[in-house]
C-alpha cells in the first residue's frame, strides 16, 4: 500500500526529507505546509508537492500517514502530539524537544496512540559510525573508557541574523550545544552507554552581539560504566576545524571518527590491534567554512538512510533505528550541562552512582 507523507516546515531542512522519501517505491510526499505561504508555494512548485498548506491542521486534515517534522525546535512538540493524536507516524527532526518532559510528553502521546516516532540523527548512519559501532559491539574496542569530542565549528553572523529564531532562547532552545552538538553527543552515548553524571559550563564569546544563547561550551561526563568522556563546542572558530569523536578502549585500542567538512563523515584514526591505519584529515583550515545548504547537500545520502530505515520499520512493524526515547538520552545531556552550568554543581542521573574506577 502506498505511503502517504506530508513535509511540515519548508526550510532549509525540508528538501532532504522530500529527496529521501522519493527514493522508496511505494512513498510519496502528497503535500507541505508551512506558516510562510511563499515558502510553501515555493517548496511546492521546486519539489512537485501536489498540496500545500498554512497550518499543521490543514496537512493533518489532507489525509496523510506519515508526517516529518522540520520546522524549528520549539514547535515540534505540538506537532508530533498533534500528528500522533490524528493517528499520523512522525518522523521528527533533532533535537526531538528543548526539555526531557517536551519529549517525554511526546513519546507518551505516541505510545497511547499507537502511532511509530522517529528522530533524525542521520550521522548515525555513516559508514565510520557504523564501524565503530560494529568494533564495541564485537568487544574489538573492549570497553571504551576514555573519549573526547571537539565540536570547532564557524558560523557567520548571517547564520544566525536571516532566520529571526536563531540564537535565542525562547525560539531555539539553546546554542551550540542544541543545534549543533547535540548530534555528537548522540554518537558519543551511543558509542559509550549510558551517562552517569555531566559537570558542564558556557559561554557567549564570538556572536554575542545577536545571539542570547550559548557559542561555546565544555563537559565532563562520566557513564554508568565508569568511563569518562570530555566535551568542548563552539561555533566561533574561524576557520572551522570540524569535529572530532575519539574513543579508547579496555583492550587499549583508539578509534577517532571526523567530520570534515561537515556533513562528510570518516574514520581519521583507527589504532585497532592487526588493523591500525592514520588518515589524518588533510588540508584542515581550508575550504573550512561552508553554508548551511552545502553540509545539508553532504547529509543527504544520510538522511536517505535513516528515513528508509523509518518507512521499512513501519512496514515491518519494528521500532525505528532512532525511536523518541533514544533521542531522549542526548537532550537529557545538553540539558544537564546547563543545569550544570546554572547551578555550579554536578548533575547526578542516578544519585546512587559513585565512580568505582580509582585505585
Ligand atoms: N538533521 C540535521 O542535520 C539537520 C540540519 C538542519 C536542520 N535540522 C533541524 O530541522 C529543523 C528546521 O531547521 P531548518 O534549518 O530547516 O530551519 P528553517 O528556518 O530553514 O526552516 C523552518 C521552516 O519552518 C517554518 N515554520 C516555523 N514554525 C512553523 C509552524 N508552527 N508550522 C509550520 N511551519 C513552521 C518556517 O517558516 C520555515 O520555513 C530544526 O529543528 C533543525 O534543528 C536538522
Amino acid at each position: 500500500m502506498t505511503i502517504r507523507v506530508g513535509i511540515l516546515g519548508c526550510g532549509g531542512i525540508a528538501g532532504n526529507h522530500v529527496e529521501a522519501y522519493r527514493r522508496i517505491a511505494e512513498v510519496e510526499v502528497v503535500a507541505c505546509a508551512d506558516i510562510d505561504h511563499p515558502r510553501a508555494t515555493s517548496f511546492a512548485e521546486k519539489y512537485e508537492v501536489p498540496n500545500w498548506f498554512g497550518s499543521l491542521g490543514a496537512l493533518l486534515e489532507a489525509g496523510i500517514d506519515v508526517l516529518s517534522v522540520c520546522t524549528p525546535h520549539p514547535t515540534h512538540e505540538h506537532a508530533v502530539v498533534d500528528a500522533a493524536q490524528a493517528g499520523v507516524h512522525v518522523l521528527c527532526e533533532k533535537p526531538i524537544a528543548l526539555t526531557t518532559s517536551a519529549a517525554q510528553r511526546m513519546v507518551d502521546a505516541c505510545e497511547t496512540a499507537g502511532v511509530t516516532l522517529g528522530v533524525l540523527f542521520q550521522r548515525r548512519f555513516w559508514p565510520a559510525s557504523q564501524r565503530v559501532r560494529k568494533i564495541i559491539d564485537e568487544d574489538v574496542l573492549g570497553t571504551p573508557f576514555l573519549a573526547h569530542c571537539s565540536v570547532l565549528l564557524h558560523r557567520d553572523p548571517d547564520y544566525f541574523t536571516r532566520d529571526p529564531w536563531r540564537g535565542k532562547w525562547d525560539t531555539d532552545g539553546g546554542g551550540v550545544l542544541m543545534t549543533q552538538a547535540i548530534h555528537y553527543i548522540d554518537l558519543l552515548q551511543w558509542f559509550m552507554g549510558p551517562v552517569a553524571e555531566v559537570t558542564g559550563r558556557c559561554g557567549t564569546y564570538i556572536h554575542g552581539e545577536y545571539i542570547e544563547v550559548e557559542d561555546a561550551a565544555t563537559a565532563l561526563l562520566t557513564f554508568t560504566s565508569g568511563a569518562m568522556a570530555t566535551i568542548s563546542a563552539t561555533t566561533g572558530l574561524t576557520p572551522s576545524e570540524g569535529v572530532q569523536i575519539r574513543i579508547t578502549g579496555s583492550s587499549g585500542a583508539t578509534v577517532a571518527l571526523a567530520e570534515y567538512p561537515e556533513g562528510t563523515g570518516q574514520l581519521e584514526i583507527w589504532d585497532v590491534p592487526g588493523q591500525v591505519f592514520h588518515a589524518p584529515v588533510l588540508g584542515r583550515a581550508i575550504n573550512a567554512d561552508v553554508s548551511s545548504s552545502v553540509i545539508n547537500d553532504a547529509l543527504k545520502p544520510y538522511h536517505v538512510l535513516q528515513v528508509s530505515d523509518f518507512i521499512a520499520a513501519l512496514r515491518e512493524n519494528r521500532e525505528p533505528a532512532v525511536t523518541g526515547v533514544e533521542a531522549m538520552k542526548s537532550l537529557r545531556v545538553v540539558e544537564a550541562i546547563y543545569e550544570s552550568h546554572r547551578t555550579g554543581k554536578t548533575v547526578r542521573f542516578d544519585p546512587a552512582y559513585v565512580s568505582s574506577h580509582m585505585p
